[in-house]
């Protein structure tokens, strides 16, 4: 059974955000946004998609080369494709970074290059989702929509006691957020929940001593907040397996190739694999490597994707620069400007071990 709570928690909430507030670079702090200032909505897009499935830490890196390179939404509307896919290497979930792509242009065609400040209009974009659409309208337009990620799910869900699992105690648990989302600020209440989740109700070990809901939080009245929170029992992650190949000239090039468009890693960078899935294992020996030279096996990478773990054995050869039709020699020195994902970093390092070291122009 559900308790109710004593209101209200959003000044609560809202007065330790204003003392306690991280201060990221898309960013408005509380001050300025009291005295009406607001975030650009194209910021706030951009570093919400970033940051799904990504930490703060690793994207504000990739939020500023972005910003540098495409600093209006319309710069990146007409930006080449394979120049925002290179950009975007290494952040991992590259459909996020087409579809970045294509909300850029449907903004700058459909929209005047103006984001829609409505969470429908919001939704309507490509890649745009429930929470993103929700986090843009109360963060850049302060509209008062319920905002829910994992931080905030595990916030709510102490406050709470929710015992029902996730996933499918969600809409429970976006009910109780949209319950305590209050009209005035909500934009900094959707972020303060979000720091909360980060720096204080964290998933081990919370500070609960130093949290606003101290005192209303049921989770911490029955001691045992790590407990929320409850998750479906997870199915284990498959194993597949595969081979990749990293050819190298004696000038000092290496073969790469472009995926195709559809799929995992879509349209991004490679070193030569077998064919391997999320669901089938590609050949791990050197009998399929893309043409005969002396390759000489230099170990496995390990790469975890959402669905499956992927153990690449890792091939090498110094050869000639072989003809080949769907591909191109690439100057090692220069790998580091290409669209290649981790997966494949770790594999061309494990063959070159300085392959990513900076180099002197
Ligand atoms: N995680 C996702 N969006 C965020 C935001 N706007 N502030 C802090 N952490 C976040």
């Amino acid at each position: 059974m559900l308790q109710t709570l004593p209101a209200p928690h959003a000044p609560k909430l809202l007065s330790w955000y204003d003392r306690h507030h991280r201060d990221l670079p898309w960013r408005v702090n509380p001050a300025a946004a009291k005295a009406g200032k607001r975030a650009d909505p194209y910021h706030v897009w951009l570093s919400e998609v970033m940051l799904q499935q990504t930490t703060v830490q690793a994207v504000k890196p990739y939020f500023a080369k972005f910003l540098a390179l495409w600093p209006k939404v319309t710069d990146l509307a007409a930006a080449p494709i394979e120049e925002v896919m290179a950009a975007w290497a290494g952040l991992g979930y590259y459909a996020r970074a087409r579809n970045l792509k294509k909300c850029a242009e449907a903004v700058a065609l459909e929209h005047g290059g103006v984001f829609p400040d409505t969470e429908e209009g919001l939704r309507a974009l490509p890649g745009i989702g429930d929470y993103t659409s929700a986090a843009i309208a109360a963060i850049a337009f302060n509209r008062q929509s319920a905002v829910m990620d994992g931080n905030v799910e595990r916030v709510i869900s102490r406050l709470h006691a929710i015992d029902a699992p996730l996933p499918g105690s969600k809409p429970l648990m976006k009910a109780k957020v949209a319950e305590l989302t209050p009209s005035d600020r909500p934009g900094d209440f959707a972020q303060a929940m979000m720091d909360l989740g980060a720096t204080i109700c964290t998933p081990k070990r919370p500070t609960c001593a130093l949290c606003p809901f101290r005192d209303d939080c049921l989770a911490f009245a029955e001691h045992d907040p790590e407990s929320f929170p409850v998750k479906a029992a997870k199915k284990e992650k498959p194993v597949r397996f595969g081979a990749a190949f990293v050819a190298v000239t004696p000038e000092g090039e290496a073969l790469l190739k472009r995926r195709i468009e559809s799929g995992l890693l879509g349209g991004m960078t490679e070193v030569p694999t077998t064919a391997w899935t999320s669901r089938v294992d590609g050949g791990t020996t050197a009998d399929h490597a893309p043409f005969p030279a002396g390759w000489e096996a230099c170990g496995t990478v390990v790469h975890v994707f959402t669905h499956f773990e992927l153990r690449l054995s890792v091939f090498r050869a110094l050869t000639e620069k072989v003809a080949v039709d769907d591909g191109w020699w690439e100057p090692v020195t220069n790998l580091e400007a290409q669209a290649l994902p981790t997966v494949m970093k770790k594999a061309i390092a494990q063959a070159i071990p300085r392959a990513f070291e900076k180099h002197p122009n």
